[in-house]
């Protein structure tokens, strides 16, 4: 059977940004994972569109601090495209905990570059529902039906 592609958000947090040899790192671990970089884009968060991006969390000890972080510098942003790409793009990352990650998967990225569970190098979609939203929050200008339907092949 045919392999469908399936898209995803995969975002390079400010602490990697921050170092550009990690931030060339990152982005050749996305190229040699057979990952398609559909778009690609370097931004910086208003405090506003951190608190709105990470609403679901408000009210829990860590959302402040996250908050923060992710409006304290350039971040990178990735649309990827690839068969399962969500659940590629997570494995790659590993756990949200950078302990965790370097118990379980000490080849994953945030084992080798993460730093606390905070600056913890990278974000990706949990589901496809979080993928389409996500996608739209960073993305607001791509529009991913009129895509698919260019690149329908790939979608059956
Ligand atoms: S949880 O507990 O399963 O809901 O957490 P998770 O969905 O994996 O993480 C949500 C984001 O919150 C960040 N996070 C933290 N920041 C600071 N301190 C602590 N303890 C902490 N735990 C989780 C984490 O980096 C996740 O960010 P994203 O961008 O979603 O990966």
């Amino acid at each position: 059977m045919a392999k469908v592609l399936q898209l995803t958000l995969a975002v390079i947090k400010p602490d990697a940004v921050a170092h550009p040899l990690m931030l060339e790192a990152l982005h050749q671990r996305i190229l040699d994972n057979s990952f398609v970089i559909v778009r690609c884009k370097d931004l910086v968060w208003r405090r506003q569109d951190s608190e709105r991006f990470y609403a679901e969390h408000s009210g829990r000890f860590f959302y402040q601090r996250l908050v923060e972080f992710m409006s304290s510098g350039p971040m990178r942003a990735y649309v990827l495209a690839r068969e399962d790409a969500i659940r590629h793009w997570r494995d790659l990352m590993g756990p949200t905990k950078v302990f965790r990650a370097r118990h379980t998967s000490p080849a994953s990225i945030r084992a080798q570059f993460g730093l606390t569970d905070t600056r913890n190098t990278t974000h990706g979609s949990d589901s496809v529902e979080s993928a389409e939203r996500e996608i739209r929050f960073f993305f607001p200008e791509f529009y991913v039906e009129d895509w698919m339907k260019k690149e329908e092949p790939l979608f059956r």
